[in-house]
């Protein structure tokens, strides 16, 4: 498994909003992350975009009649439905959403839907009145009531100029619900794995921290990569940059000690906790309430005083515990000593001196080391990789797994 969609057949159905822009971004998004994308459009969706849009990003036909004799899909229009691991209609207008939960099928789309035993996704994008009619609004609760997977819509200022709730979602963030919808009944689905993520801060006073150079990364890839297996994932993060994956709960903090609490809530009849952040040892022992001046001195002197371990504090029953070394020197040995000292299951080990890994780029190269002595090294891979494979070690240890 990884972070691609290579081999998943997505059915996109485009129907006619001023949206549907974005679904060219989505078509894109997906086809780069190689997943194979039949194109569906309705009349309506025509008035707004050609299929030369999607096809030159698909290379695919797209569909845009139910009569069409020249396409493989049209003639026989189930072909999509039933290739299709995943049918999205993005975006859905009301009027598509009615046709869907009445169970119309008078166009490539919505014949789709009524052929498919695959999972849908509707992402619907309408006027913020129109969403809000009782008409719509039954017909949401219907299609719910069947399964369908409803993405949005957001809130914000729509192309009549209004504001209000009825805005398509970002084509990343439809991705994400395409990853969670096409993760259900994934082999970790019931599990609950936190996971700790980026660098805390520790106050010196209201405008100095101490920090490190932890952006989060490797910690929300690993939870994405629990999100895309069906687990329901939760970040306990420390101040990153990142923007918050869909589909995850993110519990911000800033200090060890925060993270500590959180910690403490969140694995409460949690599965697991991988403990990817870059804690701080040291915490200061008074932080000033007051900016800190400069005075006549050369010198500055701040007392600081350890933090607790976190992840050896976490005591949860059956709660597989992961950590991660961070390592500049000895790392084997280094890593070793910290299975024992923090009660932890296995451990990841990181060079944090490599340029083309570690802290703050995209891929990582690390060794895994469990308390039975096994040692294993990976070759350098994407974070989200290396979230799949120390998923795939605690998975056999997870309760009953
Ligand atoms: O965030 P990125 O930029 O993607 O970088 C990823 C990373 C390099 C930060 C990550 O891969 C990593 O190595 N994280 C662990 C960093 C660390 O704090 O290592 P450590 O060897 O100091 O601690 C060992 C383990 O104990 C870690 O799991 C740590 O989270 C935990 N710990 C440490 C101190 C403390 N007081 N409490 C803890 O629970």
């Amino acid at each position: 498994m990884t972070y691609s969609l290579e081999g998943k057949n997505i059915a996109l159905g485009v129907t006619g909003s001023i949206a549907c822009y974005k679904a060219v971004d989505l078509a894109s998004k997906l086809v780069q992350l190689q997943a194979n994308v039949d194109v569906l459009m309705t009349d309506a969706a025509l008035q707004f975009l050609t299929p030369l849009n999607f096809a030159a990003i698909t290379h695919r036909p797209v569909v845009t009649s139910m009569f069409d004799p020249e396409s493989e899909l049209s003639i026989n229009h189930v072909v999509a439905a039933e290739r299709a691991d995943l049918v999205a209609v993005v975006p859905a207008t009301a009027n598509s959403l009615a046709k869907i939960a009445h169970g119309r099928a008078d166009d490539p789309v919505s014949a789709t839907i009524l052929a498919t035993r695959a999972p849908v996704l509707v992402a619907p994008a309408m006027d913020a009145n129109m969403f809000d009619n009782t008409a719509t609004q039954a017909n949401v609760r219907l299609l719910e009531e069947r399964g369908v997977y409803i993405a949005g819509p957001a809130e914000g200022r729509m192309a009549s100029g209004l504001v209000g709730k009825g805005r398509l979602l970002e084509p990343s963030e439809l991705v994400g619900h395409i990853r969670i919808l096409l993760g259900h009944g994934g082999d970790l689905a019931g599990r609950k794995i936190v996971v700790s993520a980026g660098g805390t801060r520790e106050a010196i006073d209201p405008v100095r921290v101490i920090a490190n150079h932890s952006s989060g990364k490797m910690g929300y890839a690993i939870a994405e990569a629990a999100r895309d297996r069906g687990a329901e994932a939760v970040i306990v993060s420390a101040p990153t940059a990142l923007p918050n994956p869909t589909g995850v709960k993110v519990v911000k903090v800033n200090s060890a000690l925060e993270m500590g609490h959180a910690l403490d809530v969140e694995c409460t009849g949690a599965d697991a906790i991988v403990m990817a952040a870059a804690v701080a040892d040291w915490r200061v022992a008074e932080i000033a309430d007051q900016k800190v001046k400069k005075s006549g001195a050369n010198n500055w002197t701040i007392d600081l005083v350890k933090n607790p371990d976190l992840i050896a504090g976490i005591h949860a029953e059956k709660l597989v515990k992961v950590g991660f070394a961070a390592e500049s020197e000895d790392l084997i040995e280094n890593a070793r000593a910290k299975i024992q000292s923090k009660g932890l299951h296995f451990i990841v080990a990181n060079d944090i001196t490599a340029e083309d890994a570690g802290f703050a780029v995209d891929d990582n190269r690390v060794i895994i080391l469990d308390r039975e002595g096994s040692v294993e090294r990976l070759p350098l891979m994407s974070k989200y990789d290396v979230g799949v494979e120390v998923l795939d070690r605690v998975k056999p240890l997870l309760r009953g797994g």
